[in-house]
């Protein structure tokens, strides 16, 4: 099944129409405390969303939990919501990761729309189908598959967030033009982020997407090319739940480095074009800067990717390219190339 995605500038009329076409008995809309000022107070005098209830949890991703979840059920419960009802996610990946889980296991499945706020959510979070929270110490342990009934993209949101969160979305859109035989890298590599064109954004942000899109319509549950997805993010989970207990990063600054080492693994383990590496980890220092990890950090960071979920028998599971678009899922590597790449992120 192909998800839809709505890419529009005139949100109320899509929002208005996609709700009407749910048809349902009552609206509910599920914001953090940042999103329900910021955005929601943009949309609640809207003539579709009237008598429709606002559920707030509290924003960042140690929130999207067990407790922020049986908040939202408990609400729909409270409010008499039935499997009628429509759940409307208005957030970043937080919201809509948890809001569809919610919506998808209420009455065993309510209606849910995604309107992602955040680069990150419209270029990925929001599209694909994976909802769930965090359990047990790690990140979306619990979950289900279950694709909203619309994603309704508008990037006028973007006029919200800082340079920082846009940089962050953008890794993933790096990592959709390096997974594509599409010529989609070579635009963003000579995107001015300094700028930050919202128009040419949102086009490239289109195709991103729709790169993702085909990728999620032929393997949903992720059994084979879904995990070209994961490419960057093996190293990149490391650095991110390394960086917590220390200086926290955001997760597509994670993506960009585990990007630059994947890369190298790439190049040295499957013939990846150096040149085309050389360019994607220029554009990723130049505008992501430096990670700044060191030698006796690197056994941590080894570790850290053992216990990533993506593995099987322990063994770290790596999605590497042969070249743009191809693809070559369920590749290891020894320890000594993991440092290696460690070295090349530090010093490359
Ligand atoms: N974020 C990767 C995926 O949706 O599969």
């Amino acid at each position: 099944m192909k998800q839809q995605v709505v890419f529009t500038h005139q949100f109320e009329q899509s929002l208005s129409e996609t709700i009407a076409k749910c048809n349902p008995d009552k609206v509910f809309i599920l914001a953090d405390d940042t999103t329900a000022h910021v955005c929601y107070n943009r949309i609640k005098d809207f003539e579709c969303l009237k008598g429709a209830q606002l559920i707030t949890i509290p924003n960042s991703d140690i929130h999207k939990d067990l407790t922020s979840l049986t908040h939202v059920w408990t609400t729909l419960q409270t409010e008499k919501a039935s499997r009628y009802s429509l759940l409307i996610n208005l957030g970043g990946g937080m919201i809509t990761d948890l809001g569809g889980f919610a919506a998808a296991t209420f009455k065993r499945g309510i209606y849910f729309i995604n309107v992602p706020t955040t680069l990150l959510a419209m270029v990925d979070a929001s599209v694909g189908g994976k909802t769930g929270i965090n359990f047990g110490g790690l990140k979306n342990e619990i979950g289900v598959f279950c694709h909203a009934e619309t994603v309704i993209i508008d990037t006028t949101w973007l006029q919200t967030l800082d340079n920082e969160n846009l940089l962050s979305g953008y890794a993933e859109m790096l990592k959709h033009g390096l997974i594509t035989e599409k010529a989609a890298l070579a635009p963003l590599l000579s995107f001015d982020t300094n700028i930050f064109n919202l128009q040419l954004l949102a086009e490239m942000l289109k195709e991103s997407v729709e790169i993702k899109e085909n990728i999620v319509e032929q393997d949903p549950h992720e059994k084979h090319i879904r995990k070209a997805l994961n490419f960057g993010h093996t190293f990149g989970h490391s650095f991110e739940a390394w960086s917590m207990t220390r200086k926290p990063i955001l997760h597509g600054y994670a993506v960009a480095f585990g990007i630059v080492c994947e890369l190298f693994l790439s190049v040295i383990k499957q013939g990846f074009p150096t040149e085309t590496m050389r360019k994607t980890v220029n554009f990723i220092k130049a505008n992501y800067g430096d990670f700044l990890i060191s030698c006796s950090d690197y056994d941590t960071l080894i570790d850290l990717m053992k216990h990533d979920k993506k593995n099987v028998n322990s063994t770290i599971n790596f999605t590497l390219l042969q070249d743009l678009g191809k693809i070559s899922i369920n590749q290891t590597a020894t320890d000594d190339e993991i440092k290696e790449a460690l070295d090349f992120l530090r010093e490359g």
